[in-house]
């Protein structure tokens, strides 16, 4: 047996011809869930659409297809509403079958794409020599749940970090260093003063003329290729490195090592885009910068905007290696979409490298551009969060905060578990709402930081999907049942909330697809909160290990809530959120 859609499809497809013809059979039914048990658990809208292509009111061609509909031992009701709705009611034998086909099937429903692509995810990218910060939390988070889904959907996905790890800062960092006495033997210094350093170069530079004059002077040596002003160079980025991939592991995220591809990678690739860009005459030279112009970009006083790719010294830009990297991208890994998960304020930016390597001819109109742009992170009073005296957060404290403050809401919560644990679970759950807090948020909107919330028991959290997770496998242990030896198939549907339950079940795939189709993970978020919410009405109406309750009964509800856990897990396994086993 199929999934319901394609029977409802087959079905309507039939009906439609012996109503009106083969030509329009395959039209799309246009059925939907209803969120309301008024309107039957589908609808479909197809006398809507039909209406003018056939010439008549939609109520009659509803009619129409109604009359021809073979729904037996599917829908137990079918019903015209309002101008043309067609209610569906899903026969309880049909609810039964679907759950064991879902049940039996390893990847709950989720369909392989038709045409798998190779997709890049162009995430993360923090700037060496300076902090993570929740800004970065924002693209590394939003950036993994992409990729996850993706890959569950059978495309390639390539991550590339695209750190930054060139630029001008370089030459007073690199400067400053050899002023502070560093040597080789120089002892280890940590990530942490190394954004000190930063702050202290940064004010010498605004300071002192002849240190910023060179610092100007080492940037030139370091282009240069100088031995020595590189070895400082690279132990700027090997320092920054480690923080990173420590903060990676911590959060749990796919990045890799191996994912890294900043931008100095890139540099032997700049001479010969500005040279191919004057060959396609796509070059301009604007007070003495060399410009790209295109359609549509102006700045505040409406004049056309130029995107700079070379400045008047000759040195590159962001955009510059931004366009090679789309041609490495699309030409060396062989990718056909490329998206890049970075902060709103970048919208701009992307737009114009999006036009410009169209404009070039370098993307073929096929290749799909996306940026995946999302909003600030807001403290509580609503302006970008910061330390209480104006400092930018650190991830790492950040981290630290959310696991001491996870430790005491566990305590709370079961304050019989062992103090190691809880230290354990408290890991994962304070990770698990961080990224939950981060998701389950229209991305594109600013969000308030907010504790309390992301760490409360209910709501949309994270710890009410874990709590609803761990209240499940507590059933299973408290009966003293193995999970693997339940019928999986052994659903009977009876009471309305294990009805409404199965039925929210059925929509797991489709919550998966609806987050890739517009990029946005909160979709699946909304879902497994929904999900969560009919399993918690499902477990109170209805008794599972109660002295009496008949033994099918029994088995049938075991089998909702094994299908449940599972959903639950795959969805947060999805955006890369692990459950625990008890909190
Ligand atoms: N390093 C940049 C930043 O911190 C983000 C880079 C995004 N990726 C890109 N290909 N431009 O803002």
């Amino acid at each position: 047996m199929t999934d319901l859609k394609s029977i409802f499809a087959e079905k309507f497809a039939l009906a439609i011809e012996a109503a009106y013809g083969a030509e329009h059979r395959d039209v799309d039914p246009l059925i939907n869930v209803t969120n309301n048990p008024e309107f039957g658990d589908y609808q479909a809208n197809i006398a809507m659409s039909l209406a003018k292509k056939i010439g008549d009111k939609p109520r009659n061609i509803a009619n129409a297809i109604v009359e021809n509909l073979a729904l037996d031992n599917i829908c137990a009701k079918v019903e015209i509403a309002g101008p043309g709705f067609i209610n569906l009611y899903l026969e309880n034998s049909l609810v039964n079958a679907q759950i064991q086909v879902m049940a039996e099937d390893v990847n709950l429903g989720i369909k392989p794409a038709e045409t798998p692509e190779t997709i890049v995810v162009d995430y993360s990218a923090p700037n060496v020599a300076k902090e993570m910060h929740v800004g970065h939390l924002r693209s590394t988070v939003i950036g993994d749940a992409i990729v996850r889904i993706l890959m569950a959907q059978g495309h390639k996905v390539i991550r590339q970090n695209h750190m930054g790890d060139w630029g001008t800062q370089f030459g007073m960092l690199i400067e400053y260093l050899i002023d502070s006495g560093w040597d080789e033997k120089a002892t280890h210094t940590s990530i942490g003063d190394l954004e000190l350093l930063y702050q202290q170069a940064k004010q010498k530079f605004d300071q002192d003329a002849e240190f910023a004059d060179r610092s100007r002077k080492r940037v030139v040596n370091l282009q240069g290729g100088d031995e020595y002003t590189l070895k400082l160079w690279r132990y700027l980025v090997d320092e920054s490195m480690l923080h990173f991939s420590q903060v990676y592991k911590r959060l749990g995220v796919l990045l890799e090592e191996t994912d890294n591809c900043p931008e100095s990678f890139y540099n032997p690739l700049l001479d010969k885009v500005i040279s191919d860009l004057e060959e396609i005459k796509l070059l301009e030279i604007s007070e003495g910068a060399g410009v790209i112009f295109l359609d549509g970009f102006k700045d505040r006083d409406d004049k056309p905007l130029p995107m700079i790719v070379r400045k008047s010294d000759g040195a590159y830009l962001y955009a510059t290696t931004d366009i090679a990297a789309v041609r490495y991208r699309l030409n060396e890994l062989q990718a056909g979409r490329l998206i890049y998960v970075t902060d709103a304020r970048q919208s701009q930016h992307f737009a114009m490298l999006f036009a410009a390597v169209r404009r070039a001819g370098w993307a073929a109109e096929d290749v799909k551009l996306d940026h995946m742009p999302f909003g600030t992170v807001l403290g509580p009073n609503r302006k970008p969060f910061k330390t209480r005296d104006g400092g930018t957060i650190k991830l790492v404290d950040l981290l630290d905060e959310a696991e001491l403050k996870t430790a005491s809401v566990i305590e709370k919560k079961n304050s019989e578990m062992p103090e190691k644990q809880r230290q354990e679970a408290a890991k994962v759950i304070s990770i698990a709402a961080l990224k939950y807090a981060d998701l389950s948020n229209d991305r594109i909107k600013d969000y308030v930081f907010d504790w309390d919330r992301m760490l409360a028991l209910d709501g949309n959290t994270a710890p009410y999907l874990q709590n609803a997770y761990v209240r499940i496998l507590s059933i299973f242990r408290k009966g003293d049942i193995e999970r693997q030896t339940i019928d999986k198939g052994a659903v009977i549907i009876q009471a309305s909330s294990e009805r409404t339950l199965a039925l929210k079940l059925f929509q797991y795939a489709a919550a998966v697809e609806a987050v890739t189709e517009r990029l946005e993970p909160h979709r699946l978020c909304t879902f497994l909160y929904e999900l969560a919410s009919c399993f918690h009405s499902f477990y109170e109406a209805c008794p599972i290990l109660k002295d009496g309750i008949e033994k099918d009964v029994r088995n049938s509800r075991l089998a909702l809530c094994d299908l449940s856990a599972r959903v639950i897990k795959d969805g947060l396994g999805l955006l890369g959120i692990e459950t625990v086993e008890q909190m």
